[in-house]
């Protein structure tokens, strides 16, 4: 039983919390108002899904509430063995399904977390499946009557689903195609075999082998053939090897010894030549050669140090005539700069001498003397100026006493003794101009004579080696031109030298020559005596050889040689003929040993294909027989299916239509359909479907679905309705509704029915819910719960009561 229900943020559900009792629980509200949505809640909370989600109608996330992240949905139940539980998911937009767990009323986790356990575990409280809940438990909105509207052989097959009759019939088609394909297969390995049987040479298997064995024999004597003659032909070949090795090495002797006497036909032409070229030398003694050659070159030795001495004489006087030839390029230098120094010297020595006339040292003393003189006058001078200068201030001065002699001095004295002292003054001033030009004067020159002292001195130290530098001169000279008589001495001195040198060249070039024909004339002789060697030599291995070619020329037999080749062509041409033989008897056997494996294969494939027919015919005969006894299964399956239903049907039908026009209900099982019939009073049945009214229709298909409740969750005794009232008129809807309240809580546990028409809250026998949403705001549904005491019944529902 379902005892509570929360939901939120689940449809138009924000949060809603439901109480369910025994017998019958009614939600009435009208359209959109969010009563259907409760049933799926619960059917999410037991199972984990519903068939809209699963069919992918809608998502799992479109379940949550507008707006909202997260729904919750949580239903309390007690088992069908007293135990209370609850479970609750939770789903969350874009995760799905994120929590789901059971518990018990102790609040203590019986599975939390996966939500394929939880369901798992609920199942197997409930001992029921989703299939089941859904099939039998649950009548979707409008759907009571659904079996009915169902075509004939829909209707058929989802009982038969629902009976699990519908596995048995899948299993009985496969059987009989499998046999039927069986049968097929059987036929077909026994027509191969049949025809493969029709072949001749099945027959001929014992005659090939004969055959067989005719041939190995035959082939067996060929190959000794064969072998004998192969031997014999090997040692023909031996033989004939032998004698043509012995006919080659006389051929190879012959061109040996040919071209042996060619060589030495060729070194005796040499020699011949070598006795022509050398003439009388041919004849004089070696030992005379060699003694001649010795001396000659004793005497080339002495020439070459004569060459070599002279031309260290000639290198030293070439040295010496480069030595003089520098000695005289640099006098002559010298010479030349000497020359230049003393053309310079000279001059000097001229001017030196003019100034030496002028006597410089006494005029200088002179003009000193002077010059000191007019000095001492000018100071003389300059002191009297001074004294008349004071003189004429103290006259002036003075008042009437001579300041001199103290003597009374009257004024026209004072002016005239003033004026004659200024008389003074001015003849010593003229006095004083006069000396000091003539001051002026005598320095000037003193200085001119100053500077010619010096003069004459530099000029006489400058030219005191004169005497020393033309004597040099004079020496250098003298030297130059005994260099320039030594140069041509030396030079004719060279040129003889050279011709001497040139003389012994000559010499030793002639005594080389000579040399070196002695030397050619004792190789020519040494080389002689080789070939005369060497002919004796050749001479020797032609005659050797003579004696060699004699001794094979004896063992070899030409006539013999010509026998064995013909005896060896004729003996090949048999050895041919064998050889095919045996070849065409190889390829006989070959064929005849494929022709039995052949036959063999054949008979084997024969024998194969014919069990193989034999198993498959058996198989398929089996699986037919198999094929009926599913039949007979499945046929008594559905009778026992439809006695018990109709059996619950019956025992429900009295509390479920108390009117005495119908007194019994059926399901038929017909060719292909199940149908639904009520019993006449006299006993005839008519179909529901067709016949019935809406009403009676109505409560035949109550029955069938309570019956379906029971038959298939025996435990749990729950019914769901949602809006069962479909095409019911008002009369009969509150035929149901008495029905729902007093007939039905008696055969099941708990109804929960759901209906937007308020006639059928009568219905009610638990819990009376009514629901209501502002659907124009978009709302959340609202639930009011309705007292049942304080509910009044319709006045002609109490009376029928
Ligand atoms: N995710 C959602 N969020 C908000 N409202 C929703 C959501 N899904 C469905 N609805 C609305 O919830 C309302 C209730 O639907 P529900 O099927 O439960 O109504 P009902 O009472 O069974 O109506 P009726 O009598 O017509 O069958 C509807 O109006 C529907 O549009
Ligand atoms: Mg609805």
């Amino acid at each position: 039983m379902i005892f509570e229900v929360k939901i939120k943020n689940w449809r138009s559900h924000a949060d809603t919390h439901l109480r369910f009792q025994e017998g019958t629980n009614v939600l009435v509200g009208p359209n959109g108002s969010g009563k259907t949505s409760v049933l799926t809640a619960v059917e999410f909370a037991l199972f984990g899904m519903i068939s809209d989600v699963e069919s992918k109608k809608v998502k799992l996330e479109d379940l949550i509430r507008k707006n909202e992240q997260r729904g919750e949905v949580e239903v309390g139940f007690i088992s069908p063995d007293g135990v209370e539980y609850s479970v609750k998911r939770t789903i969350m937009r874009g995760k799905g399904t994120t929590w789901a767990e059971l518990r018990k009323a102790d609040g203590s986790t019986v599975i939390s977390g996966s939500t394929e356990r939880v369901t798992e575990k609920v199942c197997e409280i409930l001992k029921i499946t989703r299939d089941v809940y859904e099939r039998a438990v649950y009548s979707e909105q409008n759907r009571l009557d659904y079996i009915l509207e169902l075509r004939a052989g829909d209707r058929k097959r989802k009982i038969d689903e629902l009976l699990g009759l519908s596995k048995f019939e899948e299993v009985r088609k496969g059987f009989g195609s499998l046999a039927r394909e069986l049968e097929i297969l059987g036929e077909e390995s026994k027509k191969k075999a049949e025809t493969l049987k029709k072949d001749e040479r099945l027959q001929k298997l014992e005659e090939f082998k004969r055959n067989l064995e005719e041939i190995k024999q035959q082939y067996e004597l060929k190959k000794r053939e064969l072998a004998k003659i192969s031997q014999e032909l090997d040692e023909i070949d031996k033989e004939q090897q032998r004698l043509k090795e012995i006919e080659k090495k006389i051929s190879e002797i012959k061109t040996e010894r040919w071209q042996i006497e060619g060589k030495i036909e060729q070194a005796k032409n040499q020699l011949e030549n070598s006795r022509k070229t050398l003439g009388e030398m041919a004849h004089v003694s070696e030992d005379f050669l060699i003694s001649k050659k010795d001396e000659l070159e004793s005497k080339f030795k002495t020439t070459s140090g004569f060459i070599e001495e002279k031309n260290k004489t000639k290198e030293k006087l070439i040295q010496k005539k480069s030595e003089l030839l520098a000695d005289g390029r640099s006098l002559t230098a010298g010479i030349q700069r000497l020359e230049k120094e003393l053309v310079v010297k000279r001059e000097k020595r001229k001017k030196l001498e003019e100034l030496a006339a002028k006597k410089l040292k006494e005029e200088i003393e002179r003009l000193e003397n002077e010059l000191k003189r007019v000095g001492g006058e000018i100071g003389r001078l300059k002191n009297l100026e001074v004294e008349l200068s004071n003189a004429i201030a103290e006259l002036g001065r003075a008042e009437s006493t001579c300041p001199v002699c103290d003597n009374p001095l009257p004024e026209e004295r004072k002016v005239s003794l003033i004026d004659k002292k200024r008389a003074d003054m001015e003849e010593v001033k003229r006095k004083i101009a006069l000396l000091e030009n003539e001051e002026t004067e005598i320095s000037g020159k003193l200085r001119e004579l100053r500077r010619e002292a010096n003069e004459e001195e530099i000029l006489r130290r400058e030219t005191a080696d004169l005497e020393l530098k033309e004597k040099e001169l004079a020496e250098m000279r003298e030297k130059l031109s005994e260099i320039q008589v030594e140069i041509p001495n030396i030079e004719r001195e060279l040129s003889s030298i050279e011709e001497e040198i040139q003389m012994l060249e000559n010499e030793k070039k002639n005594i080389e020559k000579e040399i070196n024909r002695i030397l050619e004339v004792l190789k020519t002789r040494r080389d002689m005596k080789e070939l005369e060697k060497l002919i004796e030599e050749y001479a020797n291995r032609s005659k050797a050889l003579e004696e060699q070619l004699t001794k094979l020329k004896l063992e070899f037999d030409e006539k013999k040689l010509s026998e064995l080749e013909e005896k060896s062509r004729d003996l090949h041409q048999c050895l041919g003929g064998v050889q095919q033989d045996v070849k065409n008897a190889e390829k006989e056997i070959d064929r005849l040993q494929r022709e039995i494996q052949e036959i063999e294969e054949k008979r084997k494939t024969i024998k194969e294909w014919e069990k193989e027919a034999e198993v498959r015919l058996a198989l398929s005969g089996a699986l037919k027989a198999l094929q009926q006894v599913v039949m007979r299964v499945q046929t008594e399956m559905r009778q026992e299916f439809l006695n018990e239903v109709n059996e619950i049907m019956n025992s429900l039908w009295a509390d479920l239509y108390p009117y005495g026009d119908y007194t019994g209900i059926r399901l038929l099982s017909e060719e292909n359909d199940y149908v639904l019939q009520l019993r006449r009073r006299g006993g005839e049945w008519i179909n529901v479907d067709g016949v019935a009214s809406g009403g009676e229709r109505t409560v035949a298909c109550l029955a069938l679905r309570v019956a379906l409740a029971i038959l298939f969750a025996p435990n749990l005794k729950w019914i769901v309705f949602d809006e069962p009232t479909h095409n019911l008129d008002e009369r009969s809807v509150q035929e149901l509704a008495r029905v729902m309240r007093e007939r039905l809580p008696g055969i099941v546990r708990q109804i929960i029915l759901i209906t937007h028409d308020p006639m059928f809250e009568a219905a009610v026998s638990g819990t009376l819910y009514r629901f209501s949403r502002d659907k124009e705001r978009d709302g959340p549904t609202v639930c009011e719960q309705v007292s049942v005491e304080h509910y009044g019944f319709p006045a002609d529902m109490s009376a029928r009561r």
